[in-house]
Order: C-alpha cells, then structure tokens, then sequence
C-alpha cells in the first residue's frame, strides 16, 4: 500500500512486539531500517533476521538506552556514518515503566518511567530533526493511559500524558522546518511488555468485553497508524495522537 524505497526510518525498540511489527511494515515498503533494543540480545539478532527475510536488506541494529543522552548521542553517530546524515523517520516507540500503586510509587520509579517514556522523544529529536533536513516525520506510540485510568499505570500513563504534551510542543516548533510531529495511540496490545503487568488476564478480558470492534488491538493496527502518519495523506497533520483502539475510549457502559 506504501512505498518507502529509499527512505530511512529509525525505530527505537523496533526489535520485538510494535516496534518489530511497524520495523516489518516498512522493510515491505522497501525502506531501509534501523531498530534500536537495550538488553535483549537474542531477540534482537532474531528481528535483524526476521527484517532481512521480509525484504531482502539487513537492518541497522542499535544498542542503547533511549534515557541516556550518552547511548543516543552514539547510536545517531553510527546511523550518520553509515547513511551518510539522511533522516525520513523517526518513530520512538521504546517505552518501559514500574508498574505499580501510586501508593508505591517512590522517586526513582517515577524518574526511571518519565525519561524513558518521555525525555527520550525530546532527546531524540534533537538529534534527528537536524538530519531531516526540512522534511520528515516524527511519531511518538503512545497508549491510552495519557488520558484515562488503569490499575497500576499512575506512572506509566503521566509519562505518556507528557509525551502527548512533547507531541504538541514539538510539532509547533518543527513544522516550519518542513517536519510534522505526531502521537499513535492504542489500547490493550497483547505484546510481552502485557506480561509485566500484575493484572493482565482482567485487561485483556475486559478490553476484549467493552471493544466495540470486538478484538483486541494487534501490533499491525499499530504499525498501519504509523505507516499513515508517515505518509503524504499526512502532510497538514501536525501534533496529533491518532488513537487506534477499536473504539474502546469512546464507549460508555450501556
Ligand atoms: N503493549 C501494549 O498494550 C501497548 C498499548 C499501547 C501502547 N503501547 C506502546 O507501544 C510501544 C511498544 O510497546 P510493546 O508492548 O511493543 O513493548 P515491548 O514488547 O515491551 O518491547 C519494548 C521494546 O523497547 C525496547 N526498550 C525497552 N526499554 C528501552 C530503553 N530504555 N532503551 C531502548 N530500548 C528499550 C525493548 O528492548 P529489549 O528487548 O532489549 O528489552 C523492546 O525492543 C511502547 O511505547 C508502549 O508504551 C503498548
């Protein structure tokens, strides 16, 4: 449906679940890939694979933490070596966080959950917006818990309420430059980060109960609003978080 040959696309913790999911989309459309991961190795070698079997190039593979100024001040140094300073995509898609009661909550667990779920777009725009070069996309993944509640998300959805924020504050500032900055959102998504949370079994019964689509949001869907948020049918959306969720956000009980 898209081709992206001959654009370049970074995608942070594009080697499993959505990240691998949106990184598969566009290796289909001919794009050359970069994914970044942070621990796990296998996994990531396996999605190197994976990407190379789909469409026939071998993807840039980058280890870092999305956190620290420092790893993504040496992974943009290796995607400018070896593309030679060209950007199209930036998709930050990385996310982490401690799941846990508010009540539980210390210090630690809210600064750890805020910089890798939202000082990271701030940092790796900064570095990506200047190999754009006045034309490009940037597309944050967020999740509904930016603006509505779940068990044990107190953290984790104020860092995506901060990263919609960013969306908005980026895309006023990056628009003249010829780049849009825009948020993809989603429900229930059945990846293994789903395995961290102490109440998994209810949300996917309960997402898949009160879903108007009646199925539980796939890694796919996700990449699809990606893939459209990259896309020229896209040029005057700036700032936006295109929920994809079956309608669930929008369905009062009755
Ligand atoms: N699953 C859901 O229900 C859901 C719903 C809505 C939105 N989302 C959002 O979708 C995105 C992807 O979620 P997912 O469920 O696919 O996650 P996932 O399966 O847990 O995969 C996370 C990916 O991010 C990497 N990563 C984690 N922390 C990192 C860090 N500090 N620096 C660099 N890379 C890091 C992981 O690398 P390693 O393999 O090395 O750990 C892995 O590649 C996130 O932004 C998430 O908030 C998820």
């Amino acid at each position: 449906m898209f081709d992206y040959a001959g654009k370049k696309v970074f995608i942070t913790g594009g080697t499993r679940g959505i990240g691998l999911a949106i990184a598969t989309r566009f290796a289909r459309a001919g794009a050359d890939i970069a994914i970044n991961y942070l621990r796990n190795k296998k996994g990531a070698e396996d999605a190197v694979a994976q990407l190379k079997a789909a469409s026939g190039k071998t993807p840039l593979l980058l280890k870092g933490n999305v956190a620290k100024d420092e790893d993504i001040a040496e992974m943009f140094g290796i995607l400018k070596d070896k593309w030679g300073g060209g950007l199209n995509f930036l998709i930050s898609n990385a996310a982490s966080g401690v799941l846990k009661p508010s009540a539980e909550l210390t210090y630690h667990h809210w600064t750890w959950t805020l910089d890798i779920n939202a000082y990271a777009l701030l940092a790796l725009s900064r570095h990506a917006v200047p190999m754009m070069k006045g034309n490009g996309r940037i597309v944050a993944v967020s999740s509904l818990g930016a603006t509505h509640a779940f068990n044990n998300y107190a953290a984790v959805g104020a860092s995506k309420a901060a990263l919609e924020s960013l969306v908005r504050h980026l895309c006023v500032e990056y628009a003249e430059h010829g780049i849009n900055v825009n948020a993809v959102s989603a429900s229930v998504v059945d990846t293994e980060a789903l395995a961290h949370f102490p109440n998994r079994e209810i949300m996917i019964k309960d997402s898949l109960y009160w879903t108007p689509a009646k199925r539980l949001v796939e890694p796919e869907d996700v990449a699809d609003g990606v893939m459209i948020m990259c896309s020229d049918l896209t040029k005057m959306v700036h700032g936006q978080t295109f929920i994809i969720d079956g309608g669930l956000s929008i369905k009062l009980p009755g």
